[in-house]
């Protein structure tokens, strides 16, 4: 199984950006953490953080053929990017949706999402364990394979 894990714009200030929304823990601390729950689950898992759209839609159709899976915190693209969905969409690569923050509590605009209608999974507002569980959630086996 290997699961790759995309982070979008503002994520690499973590520890820094607004701690009373996001935590005092850096990018290093979570991505430390990621690795660490993987290796645990004995996953292969490859991390990338990217403050350009096009870029993250480029590695979204890189993980083609590569990838099993896809755990994505598009941060403030989730509210509007279409195209992050279609790549999604193009490559059908399962996916799970994570927020850090439980962005239904906060502005308006932070509750609409455009890649959630790809994601068969969101979870927001778990802080940094959101990710593990988005992890997870791609370990079981997708819902039509479920009795
Ligand atoms: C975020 C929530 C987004 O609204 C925001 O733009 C982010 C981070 C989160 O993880 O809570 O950058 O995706």
């Amino acid at each position: 199984m290997k699961i790759l894990v995309i982070n979008g714009p503002n994520l690499n200030m973590l520890g820094i950006r607004e701690p009373d929304i996001y935590g005092k823990s850096t990018y290093a601390d979570l991505c430390k953490m990621i690795e660490e729950h993987c290796a645990e689950k004995g996953v292969e898992v490859e991390i990338y953080q990217s403050n350009y759209e096009g870029d993250l839609v480029t590695k979204i159709q890189k993980a083609l053929g590569v990838f099993d899976g896809i755990v994505i915190n598009p941060a403030a693209y989730t509210h509007t990017s279409v195209a992050l969905l279609d790549a999604l969409k193009a490559v059908a690569i399962r996916a799970v949706e994570v927020h850090i923050s439980d962005v239904s509590k906060r502005e308006g605009f932070r509750s609409i999402s455009f890649v959630r209608e790809y994601c068969e999974k969101t979870i927001a507002g778990h802080g940094f364990a959101g990710y593990l569980e988005a992890i997870d959630a791609l370990l079981a086996p997708p819902a039509e394979m479920r009795a």
